[in-house]
């Protein structure tokens, strides 16, 4: 196939959906690699070290893409009529993280004319065959870890017990809320900064393994609030405030507070109140990775770091894995190629084979096939636009 790297247009976006070590797999494989000149800079990796893996480094005169079969891509993707996208050919291929949950749907409209197929990275089912394929676990891993590094950075203080001739520092108390991947991530590298750490997650079948990472797991006496996909669920309003009387001790307490707590396709839900921020010591942290669907603390801005009357610091990083774009771009490359390499072995790109849409794989990623959309809760966005 002809594959095509655009480079990413989007601001805040360092990340390159292909790194060379992954075009070099493509082309053993026989197929073709067109880099955007660029593409991969801010992540670290050279136009020269794209030729030296076989890739074809072409100029961004967005005609390049007139020829592509598949063009790769991060995410928050530009497919308006001025961008690289608007020259594919009819029927090709896009794979990114195209956020059918919460992209604008205005933006797939534009792609339906077209005709292309689209594969949606970050509906990746949570089986153990699509492991190696799953970007939401590969970038909330990255996540975990900067959100403790930046937690750690932005406290006045000494994370580990530290026992000196002058005399004793006790450790940082940290409080994780959330324990899905990039709350373990967190818990995990906070507590090897010698942090105290503690975590709640309204999963209860999470405590053993934020145990098992040496943190003590906050109890409320909840049923499982778990999907049959392992997601959390909304919580009912009761549930809730005694989540939020749960925590009220815990956050006064706390040095840093990461708080990484999501609902698939809703808005993120309310885990620190103004009244728990102000109940805080001056100095205090706050990392709040939620900020993409809302924030889980009512003071946080997306984007922004604010510090409050209290003194209080509250970061609320918005595409926080794209600040660790190198590692951020290798683990999404590696997670395409496995991702491509199923496809393959079903027949992508050859002629006159059609994928199996029974594959689990194939039905949950494939959001768009030939302008038509397949997945359910893009197709009712895309109804509530219209009408
Ligand atoms: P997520 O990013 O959707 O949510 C983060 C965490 O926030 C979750 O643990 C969730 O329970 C928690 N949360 C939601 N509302 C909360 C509230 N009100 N208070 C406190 N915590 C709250 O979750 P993530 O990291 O995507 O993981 C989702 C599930 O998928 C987990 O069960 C995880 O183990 C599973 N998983 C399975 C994989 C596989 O089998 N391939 C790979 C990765 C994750």
């Amino acid at each position: 196939m002809l594959i095509a790297v655009p480079r990413e247009r989007n601001p805040r976006e360092r990340r390159v959906s292909l790194v060379p070590d992954t075009v070099a797999r493509l082309i053993k494989m026989n197929h073709r690699v067109l880099v955007e000149e660029g593409a991969g800079v801010l992540s670290g990796y050279s136009d020269q070290q794209y030729r030296d893996a076989g890739g074809e480094v072409v100029k961004s005169d967005p005609e390049w893409m007139k020829t592509v079969d598949l063009a790769i891509t991060v995410q928050n993707t530009d497919f308006s009529s001025s961008s690289p996208y608007a020259f594919l050919r009819e029927g090709a291929y896009v794979i990114g993280m195209l956020g059918p949950l919460s992209s604008p749907a205005e933006m797939f409209e534009v792609l339906l004319k077209k005709k292309l197929t689209l594969f949606s990275m970050d509906v990746m089912p949570r089986i153990s065959r699509a492991q190696s394929m799953d970007v939401l676990s590969s970038m909330s891993t990255i996540a975990g870890y900067r959100a403790a590094i930046m937690g750690a950075d932005r406290l006045p203080k000494l994370f580990p017990l530290l026992m000196t001739a002058a005399g004793t520092i006790t450790p940082a108390r940290v409080l994780i809320l959330g324990a899905g991947v990039a709350g373990l991530q967190a818990i995990a590298t906070t507590h090897r900064l010698g942090a105290l750490v503690q975590a709640f997650d309204t999963r209860p079948i999470v405590r053993e393994q934020v145990e098992s990472l040496g943190a003590s797991f906050l109890t409320l006496e909840i049923q499982s609030q778990q999907t049959a996909d392992g997601y959390a669920q909304a919580l009912a309003e009761d549930i809730h405030q005694q989540e939020l009387n749960l925590l009220a001790k815990p956050v006064s307490e706390a040095d840093v507070v990461i708080t990484t707590a999501l609902i698939p396709g809703k808005p993120a839900p309310l885990l620190i109140t103004k009244e728990m921020v102000a109940s805080m010591r001056s100095g205090s942290v706050i990392i709040d990775l939620a900020a993409e669907t809302g924030g889980n603390c009512e003071l946080s801005q997306p984007g922004e770091h604010v510090v409050t009357d209290n003194g209080v610091s509250i970061d609320a990083p918005l595409n926080i894995a794209s600040q660790m774009a190198p590692h951020a771009s290798q683990l999404y490359s590696r997670n395409v190629f496995n991702f491509l390499n199923h496809l393959f072995s079903m027949g992508l790109g050859e002629e006159g084979k059609e994928l199996d849409t029974h594959d689990e794989i194939v039905a949950r990623t494939m959001i768009i096939h030939d302008g038509e959309v397949l997945h359910e809760i893009l197709t009712q966005r895309m109804e509530q636009v219209r009408s």
